[in-house]
């Protein structure tokens, strides 16, 4: 019997693989002009380090992770984010002494141990950015046009932006209280869920999908409403700069995100295009995030994007197309026919050869579905003139080339 694969892994063949490239170029290039430098991190830390960061009451601490034990029985757990293992190693390469704001991006697969449906997967990919060292609300504006840049970039415009402010560990106790006096009094009518959350943690009640249509979640108290003047003041600069800037977004009253460890400035993008799954980013500030994970207090803001998500809304990319496909019709010929295609490839252009001499006809056909421009045909008695019958396959003609000729003839550098 045949091993399968795991439910919720993906094979990623050429298709795929060729969008994943586009949108890691892409992301290199726009990031780097923005003066954020890669970083990659481990894709397995200790559980704690997720727990602590991302929140043990969430569902991706709850029952999310893939958790082992290692030999002395500590727990480590596939990451099921990037965010948490940068700031664990902005902490211990003590990055904070060495410049005050640092920007990183990474990119790679994470785990999630979900219901695998279409967008959702046990193993994806995020590409994922973090600026730390500034509390400017500048910085959450350029984090977030660095997003639209990137997304615009890869060609993706029918997405919407949402925002929301979630305040700060001074005013959000008090919405918090709000909300849950005014959902307590609609208990009964919440799913089995949110009547749960209710009390580990109210605010997910917000984004229920379930509960979402309920008549009484149309008068939930709101966010803005209770925030500090502070995080008032952040949230209307961040929101203006963006105006400005000519980035539309919705103000979303009920965008709390997964992860317990936003505060002010969050956001999402979402696309109605690819099914249940609508989120194709999210992120925001986590300004006690550092220090809680024992490192100094530095703020810090960031967003990730899902790329099975984005190669949804990207369709199919053509594969690049190869110059030559070499046939060898002879077997005295093979010798010569390696040299050429070595010749070719040293000068600059790509191509294939057939490794073993075929029938004329196999190997047209051969050659027509590597889908290279010209077909080179090397037999006897183009060996015994030292030339290459050279077949334009757009044009459909053909002509013989002198051998020392050749990579002229190709475009290819001496
Ligand atoms: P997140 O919202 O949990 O945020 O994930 C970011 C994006 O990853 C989502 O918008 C979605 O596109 C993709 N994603 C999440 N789970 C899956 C899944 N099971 N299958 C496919 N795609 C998925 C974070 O992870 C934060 N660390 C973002 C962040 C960075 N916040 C600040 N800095």
């Amino acid at each position: 019997m045949s091993i399968k694969r795991i439910n919720g892994f993906a094979d990623l063949f050429e298709t795929d693989s060729l969008l994943f490239d586009f949108m890691e170029t892409t992301c290199r290039k726009i990031f780097s002009d923005y003066g954020f430098r890669e970083i990659r991190v481990p894709i397995m830390e200790y559980t704690q380090l997720f727990a602590r960061s991302i929140g043990t009451e969430t569902d991706v601490v709850q029952k999310e992770m893939y958790t082992f034990p290692d030999s002395h029985g500590t727990n480590q757990s596939l990451r099921p984010e990037a965010t948490a293992g940068i700031m664990r190693a902005y902490i211990s390469a003590s990055l904070h002494a060495k410049e005050s704001v640092s920007k990183l991006f990474t990119y790679g697969p994470m785990f999630r141990c979900e219901r695998p449906q279409k967008g959702r997967m046990r193993q994806f990919h995020q590409i994922d950015c973090e600026l730390l060292g500034s509390n400017a609300p500048t910085a959450d504006a350029e984090i977030i046009s660095l997003l639209m840049h990137y997304v615009d970039a890869l060609g993706l415009t029918d997405l919407t932006l949402r925002m929301n402010n979630l305040g700060c560990p001074e005013c959000r106790p008090k919405y918090r209280a709000a909300l849950v006096e005014y959902l307590s009094r609609h208990e009964a009518d919440l799913c089995d869920d949110c009547k749960r959350r209710l009390h580990t943690n109210p605010l997910r009640v917000l984004d229920c999908k379930k509960d979402h249509d309920l008549a009484f979640m149309r008068e939930v108290p709101v966010f803005l409403d209770y925030v500090c003047p502070d995080c008032a003041r952040h949230y209307e600069i961040v929101t203006g700069l963006l105006q400005e800037n000519n980035i539309s977004y919705v103000q979303d009253h009920c965008l709390v995100r997964g992860l317990d460890y936003y505060c002010r400035t969050t956001f999402e993008l979402q696309s109605s295009a690819i099914g249940a799954q609508t989120a194709v980013a999210g992120g925001g500030r986590y300004d006690g995030l550092i220090q809680n994970l024992g490192g100094p207090d530095v703020p810090g803001i960031g967003f990730a994007c899902g790329m099975e998500r984005l190669a949804l809304l990207l369709g199919e990319r053509l594969p690049r197309r190869r110059d030559f496909y070499m046939v060898c019709l002879d077997e005295g010929s093979l010798h010569t026919a390696f040299r050429l295609t070595r010749e070719l490839r040293l000068a600059g252009l790509s191509g294939e050869m057939g490794y073993a001499v075929a029938g004329i006809k196999s190997s047209m056909r051969q050659a027509g579905k590597s889908g290279a421009r010209y077909t080179l045909l090397l037999g006897s008695d183009e060996a015994a003139r030292q030339v290459v019958a050279v077949k334009d396959m757009d044009l459909g003609t053909q002509t013989d080339v002198a051998q020392s000729q050749l990579v002229d003839a190709l475009g290819g550098k001496n």
